[in-house]
């Protein structure tokens, strides 16, 4: 295929925190979390190229299971802007799958993102989102990057002030927790009201979270009021997980907790040295597990390895650059 050809790239994410409320009418659970971009990506090639008959193909470095994300998305952007073409995906993946850092959901706004630079041809910002929300509620935040606040679904987004740049170690141990699952796991009742009584003391522990992650130098406290409603279900059915937490924390992490329903645990440390010190003697002691070091992203890092990604397809734009927002 002789068409434009990019390569971006699809962060991963933690959730600093994750409360869980009540169950929604819709079926959803109403979320409180804090996300955050780590510096971990899978690398997604796409060849774009107009065609009188729309051909879709993906190649991808590790069989996934189930319906693609990635096609879906392209199909969504095609649909959307009317548009007819070849579009050749090659996925390079080393996020781990169903492991709760968000990867399948970044591939897919990865997409989003990079089909109407390729084609010329943008997508309004509301509409973006709503079409990330429909292939998934982390979809959305990858459409922004950095520290967000998450409300509703995780789709009520709103960004927060950059965290420094702090080294990560995560515990990759395949363990595969269906999200779903995790939720029901929960057994949450449907929601008496979002102020509800019963979550009056976490919705202030949250708040002071925030307030903390906001203005770290008034309250650097804030990881000690960090939470995962998923931790007592999931690590009750994979006990290890418990262990690979306290280990992290024996090694120096200022703090650990699971990402999103798991099943990753995640550790962040004061400097790159006492991580990489981690890393080491962790890979030692329980070479069952896969440590990967890592860094939070913030946005502004973000944007740019985006921007830099996309340069060769920005020359289509010519004057509507504007309407493509931060990407271009
Ligand atoms: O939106 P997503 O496809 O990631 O959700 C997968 C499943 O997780 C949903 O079908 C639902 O069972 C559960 N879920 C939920 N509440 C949320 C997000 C997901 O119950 N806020």
């Amino acid at each position: 295929m002789d068409g434009l050809r990019v390569r971006v790239p699809a962060f991963a994410k933690l959730n600093l925190t994750l409360l869980v409320l009540d169950k929604r009418t819709d079926g959803f659970h109403e979320l409180r979390t804090v996300f955050q971009t780590i510096a971990l990506h899978d690398s997604l090639e796409i060849e774009f190229q107009p065609a009188r008959r729309t051909r879709l193909s993906i190649e991808c470095s590790v069989d996934i299971p189930g319906d693609n994300l990635i096609l879906r998305a392209a199909e969504a952007v095609l649909t959307e802007l009317n548009i007819k073409a070849e579009v050749r995906f090659r996925l390079e993946k080393r996020i781990p799958m169903g492991g709760g850092l968000g990867g399948g959901s970044s591939d897919a706004a990865a997409t989003l993102l990079t089909l109407p630079v390729m084609m010329g041809r943008a997508v309004a910002a509301e509409r973006l989102s709503a079409m990330a929300l429909e292939l998934g509620s982390d979809v959305p935040f990858f459409l922004e990057g950095g520290t967000a606040l998450g409300l509703g679904r995780g789709e009520e987004l709103y960004s927060l002030p950059e965290l420094p740049e702090t080294p990560v170690l995560l515990a990759c141990s395949g363990i595969h927790v269906p999200t779903s699952q995790a939720f029901a796991d929960l057994q949450r009742q449907p929601a008496t009201g979002l102020t509800s009584p019963i979550h009056h003391n976490r919705m202030k522990r949250f708040q002071s979270l925030v307030a903390g992650v906001v203005c770290p130098e008034s309250s650097s406290g804030w990881m000690s009021l960090s939470e995962n409603d998923f931790e007592a279900a999931v690590f009750s059915r994979f006990p290890q997980l418990t262990t690979f937490r306290q280990l992290l924390i024996d090694r120096g992490g200022l703090l650990a907790r699971m990402s999103g329903s798991g099943s990753t645990v995640f550790g962040l440390f004061r400097t790159a040295a006492v991580r990489d010190r981690a890393a080491r003697r962790l890979t030692q002691d329980r070479s069952d597990v896969q440590w990967v070091a890592t860094t939070l992203l913030p946005r502004n890092q973000y944007r740019r390895a985006w921007r830099r990604s996309l340069a060769p397809a920005r020359k289509r734009l010519g004057p509507s650059v504007k309407e493509f927002g931060w990407i271009a």
